[in-house]
Order: structure tokens, then C-alpha cells, then sequence
């Protein structure tokens, strides 16, 4: 186990807002920044990162955590990967626990340690099958691109795992997704007869399968890994290991649609080639690939059910489209995919369709001109309105600009007109527009304990383990509040800041109840003095006390006789009265 007191260390130093920043990009908006929320499919910006807090909330999804759980959701990484990431930012070494450590990276490797070992299982089937690597040599696969890919091959057997895994009975081959159970209760293969493809991530770890049958009466023809907890067929994509290089040099990542594509791709020497895993695209995957390019050319058949599927990763990609993105669509003669197409011709006639692709925006005016010769003023208000969802999907002021002087000049109308027509606010006054309201009514409708808590967890180090205002209000009483103050009096030294505090709070208290908090701390303004805020606080708190120990007082004393006073006593009724 990694010392909690390290914990505490990075999140103190490290900036969530470069973390995520690295990742998202972000705008700034006041005192915070924003971006669309990478953890759910949005239009505006309800994704904020507050620097002073060091932390994240979105508005939209209740998506919230530091940077060490950001780059858990993003990068997918474990708890302790991230720290580890964290660290080597900071340039700091993890002390560790060494049984612990060992322990932990056991259980979180272990799937997989069964996908590579399954994988290995597969390549030796290869190696002996003669079925399957005449297959493979009858697609005009070599031996050298088979092994760059690790393909397989899963025998025709219903228990050919059993002879890679004695224990075939173990429900991790399950949650693999490398064997399933039928209705009587009996376990067999997944994968029967099929060439394998391993799904391989960019670390280079196999996180799942794709089988092609080689029989053609078999179905369905390509048969994946289900889901699982290394394989999310919408975040993941085929060929990423094997393209990183071939990426860096182009500056463009293409996107096929089959396995076979990018292994014939590579083979002929276009070496950027990605696929999708019998999905569309989605903005998951977009996210991940623009890491590695700014450009990406996503790939169809030419015929009537690529160029629909060409257009719906259309209206993906503008969900994520930034200023200095770049997307092109390209689309193959009929009847042919990019396998069939650069075995048939060069590698130079590809690369003509590669550099003739259709930008994105253009794609936009083409699709919308296609059915609409723009004739009639129905017409243009018909092609206004099919833009008009798209418009409004797109982020980036460049191509907001842009794309409205575009559409303008089509219809002969002026930009602000298209503008009115779309009820849209001018695209320059755009991204003031576009921030997020902060409600000062909500910080309003909190009562003065709950505001007390809140500065105390913005800024720890106002906590005073003396504070008499603890017992005056029943604050002691309340669970979250009990909790903050054991922290601090235990670690008070180690919490420096707010992030460091609620990663502490995490298990102790409620994810709804921390959920809220951070959505009310973004609520407060960062303009709000918190020091003024919380001493008027101690002192209305401090009143009241002194109100109510009177008032007990005068009850105690008012029906007393006046010989039984004392003096001090006659000095306190008198004034009481006042
Ligand atoms: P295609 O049917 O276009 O096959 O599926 P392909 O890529 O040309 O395959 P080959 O050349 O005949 O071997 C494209 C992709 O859709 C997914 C797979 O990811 C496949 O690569 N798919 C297709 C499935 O998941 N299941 C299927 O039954 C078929
Ligand atoms: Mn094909």
C-alpha cells in the first residue's frame, strides 16, 4: 500500500488543471475552467475544474474527484497507477509497501495475465494449424505482419482452452470472456475454429479477441469479446500498438472498419491504421486517438451504407471538434474496402484517396447540397434546419466562424441573418455566452452550518480544533462535520488543500453526500472573501450562543424573588431587559 501520507503529498502539489488540461482541453471561465465532460455526450460545457479547489464537477453527469480519480475514469488507469502517474509527473518516487504492492497488482493484472497466456495458447494453434495458415496465405497475409499482429488461432474444439488452463473451471476465465456457460450449467470456448485477433491496447497489454470464422457457412463471421472489466468495445480500438509509429510520421490516423483492413493496410505499407470494433465511431474513441494526432481521415465504402455511416461519424466527430483538429472523410470506389482496395491497387493509389479526403466541413455542405438544390426560399430554410443540429454540436469558435461565412455566402444571406435563423447569439460574443451561470442563490439558500463546513473543507487550514463554535451549534452532531474535524485533528499537517481533504473523506463518508459538497463548493464564487465569510460566521454563531445562554438565564431567574438575587444577578436582569 502506498503511505497515505504520500497520497496527501501529490495532491497538494500536483495541478488538476494541467492533469486534465493534458487530456481535455480546457477554456477558462472565471475563476475555473471548463470543457464538454469527457465522462458523458454533451453540447455545452458543464464540465468544470476549479484550480483553487483542486478539483473537478460536472454539472451534467455529477461526474467530480481529483486528479489522481480523473485520470482513473480517463486513462483508465488503477488507483495506484494513477498515483504512480501522478508521481512521475512530480518527479517523485512511490514509496511503497512491498507486500502490499505486490498484492494489489497481483489482483489487478490478473485478467490480464489470463488474455496474454490464452493469446500465447492462440499463436501455437497457428503454428500447427495447416487450416489456418492457408487461410491466412490464401488472404495473402505474410508471416512476418501475422506475428507484428500476434494473430491466432482458436482450434475446433468446445474445450481447447482446457488444455492451456488446468483450471477451466475458474470464473476469471469467464469474466475474461474467454469461455461462457450454457443453460445446463456446462463451460465451453468462445472462440471455436476462428482465426484470432488480440485487441491490444497502447500499453501493449491484450485486453480482448476478435474471431474470424474460416468456414464461410459459420456465423456470425466475426465474433468479439464481450465486455469486460479490460475491454469497453466503445472506448477501445484495433491496430493501436502496431500504428503508434506510423501516426507519429504521417500526422494522421485513419480509421477502417475492419480487423483485416489494417493488417492488409500495414502490410502494403500504410501503417496508421486503426479499426473500430464492429461499432460506430464514438467520441470515446475519438478522444482517445486525437492524443496521438490532430488529424484523423476516417475510411468508407463508397456505396450508400458507408457514406450513412460516413456521416454519423460526422456528427461524432463535431461533438469533440477543437480549433486545431482536423477531420477528413474518405471514401473508396463501390463495393470495395481498404483490404480488397490495396490488394487490387497500389499503395500510391491509396494514398490518392488519402490526400483527395473530404474535410470535414466541406462534407458538411456537401451531404446537406446533395438532396437540396437550394432553389426555393423553402428550400433554404430546409437546409437551415438540417444544419442547424450540427452547428450547434460544435465547440470550436474557428470552425463556428468559419462554417457560418460558408453557409452565408451559399444561400446569399448575411452571417448574422444565419445566425438570427439558428437563434444564436453572434459566434464572436460565443464563449462569454457559453459560461457556466455560477447560482449565487444557492450558496443564498444555505443555512450558516452548512456554509461553515464547506469553508472548512475550501480552506483546511482555517480549522482550529478550539473553535467553541463546534459545540455552540451542534456542528459535533453532524456525521460529515465529525468527520472532517477527526481528519484534520489527526492529519491536520498533511491537508493542505481541498483535493487532499476529500480524497481523506472518500469511504468515511457517503459518495452522494461528498457529490453534493463539491457541487455546492462550486457554487460558492471565488470571488467571496472566505476568511470575511467564515469569522462573520463564528461571530453570528457566537451571538446566538450568547443569546440563548441569557435568555436560559432570565428564565431561571425571573421568577425568583428579588431578596433571593444576588447582586450580580440584579446587574444581569436589569440589563437583560435593555
Ligand atoms: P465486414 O463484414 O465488412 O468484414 O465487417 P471485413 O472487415 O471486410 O472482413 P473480411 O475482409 O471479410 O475478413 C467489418 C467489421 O465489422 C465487425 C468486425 O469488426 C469486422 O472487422 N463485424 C463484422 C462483426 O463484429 N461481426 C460480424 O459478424 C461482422
Ligand atoms: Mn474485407
Amino acid at each position: 500500500m502506498i503511505p497515505e501520507s504520500f497520497i496527501q503529498e501529490i495532491l497538494n502539489r500536483i495541478d488538476v488543471v494541467d492533469v486534465v488540461d493534458q487530456r481535455v482541453k480546457l477554456k477558462k471561465a472565471g475563476a475555473n475552467y471548463v470543457a464538454c465532460c469527457p465522462f458523458h455526450q454533451e453540447k455545452s460545457p458543464s464540465f468544470t475544474v476549479s484550480p483553487s479547489k483542486q478539483f473537478y464537477h460536472c454539472f451534467g453527469c455529477g461526474a467530480h474527484g481529483s486528479a489522481i480519480s480523473f485520470l482513473m475514469e480517463y486513462d483508465g488507469l488503477t488507483f495506484i497507477e494513477s498515483v504512480q502517474s501522478i508521481a512521475n509527473q512530480l518527479g517523485l518516487a512511490v514509496p511503497n509497501d512491498q507486500s502490499n504492492a505486490k498484492k494489489d497488482k497481483a489482483d489487478d493484472f490478473k485478467l490480464e495475465e489470463i488474455l496474454k497466456r490464452a493469446n500465447q495458447h492462440f499463436k501455437k494453434n497457428l503454428r500447427s494449424s495447416e487450416l489456418a495458415i492457408n487461410y491466412l496465405k490464401q488472404r495473402g497475409l505474410t508471416g512476418a505482419v501475422a506475428r507484428e499482429f500476434q494473430i491466432g488461432y482458436a482450434i475446433d474444439d468446445w474445450q481447447g482452452l482446457k488444455k492451456e488452463f488446468e483450471n477451466y473451471e475458474e470464473p476469471k476465465l469467464q469474466t475474461a470472456g474467454l469461455v461462457q456457460k450454457n443453460d445446463s450449467g456446462k463451460i465451453y470456448d468462445r472462440f471455436r475454429n476462428r482465426i484470432i485477433f488480440p485487441i491490444i491496447n497502447a500499453k501493449g497489454n491484450i485486453i480482448g479477441f476478435g474471431g474470424r470464422v474460416i468456414n464461410k457457412e459459420d456465423q456470425p463471421k466475426y465474433y468479439n469479446s464481450p465486455e469486460t472489466p479490460l475491454f469497453k468495445k466503445s472506448y477501445e480500438v484495433y491496430g493501436l500498438p502496431q500504428a503508434k509509429k506510423g501516426i507519429r510520421e504521417d500526422n494522421n490516423i485513419l480509421i477502417v472498419e475492419g480487423y483485416m483492413d489494417v493488417i492488409s493496410l500495414y502490410q502494403h505499407g500504410i501503417q496508421n491504421a486503426v479499426a473500430t470494433l464492429g461499432t460506430a465511431t464514438t467520441i470515446y474513441h475519438l478522444k482517445k486517438l486525437i492524443r496521438y494526432s490532430k488529424k484523423i481521415t476516417f475510411c468508407f465504402d463508397g456505396d450508400h451504407a458507408g457514406k450513412e455511416a460516413a456521416w454519423k461519424a460526422l456528427n461524432t466527430a463535431v461533438e469533440i471538434l477543437e480549433d486545431d483538429y482536423e477531420f477528413y472523410f474518405l471514401f473508396l470506389p463501390e463495393g470495395e474496402d481498404p483490404d480488397t482496395f490495396i490488394t487490387k491497387n497500389s499503395i500510391q493509389d491509396f494514398k490518392k484517396y488519402i490526400d483527395q479526403a473530404t474535410p470535414l466541413t466541406e462534407f458538411i455542405v456537401k451531404r446537406l447540397t446533395e438532396k437540396n438544390e437550394l432553389t426555393s426560399q423553402e428550400n433554404k430554410i430546409k437546409f437551415i434546419n438540417n444544419f442547424e443540429p450540427i452547428y450547434k454540436k460544435i465547440n470550436s469558435n474557428k470552425y463556428k466562424i468559419f462554417l457560418i461565412k460558408r453557409i452565408a455566402d451559399l444561400i446569399h444571406f448575411s452571417q448574422r441573418e444565419i445566425e438570427k435563423m439558428m437563434s444564436i447569439e453572434p459566434a464572436e460574443n460565443y464563449s462569454s455566452s457559453q459560461q457556466i451561470k455560477y447560482s449565487s442563490s444557492t450558496r443564498n439558500s444555505l443555512t450558516a452550518k452548512r456554509k461553515y463546513i464547506l469553508i472548512l473543507v475550501m480552506k483546511p487550514e482555517l480549522f482550529n480544533g478550539d473553535d467553541e463554535v463546534f459545540f455552540q451549534s451542534n456542528l459535533v452532531e453532524d456525521e460529515l462535520f465529525k468527520q472532517i474535524k477527526k481528519l484534520l485533528e489527526e492529519n491536520g499537517s498533511n491537508i493542505r488543500n481541498t483535493a487532499s481533504l476529500l480524497h481523506s473523506l472518500v469511504n468515511k463518508v457517503d459518495e452522494n453526500i461528498l457529490g453534493e459538497l463539491q457541487k455546492q463548493m462550486m457554487d460558492y464564487s471565488d470571488n467571496i472573501d472566505l476568511l470575511e465569510e467564515f469569522k462573520g460566521i463564528q461571530n453570528s454563531f457566537s451571538h446566538q450562543l450568547n443569546k440563548s445562554q441569557q435568555s436560559q438565564q432570565f428564565a431561571a431567574l425571573k421568577n425568583k424573588k428579588l431578596s433571593e438575587l444576588s447582586d450580580e444577578e440584579k446587574e444581569f436582569l436589569k440589563n437583560y431587559k435593555k
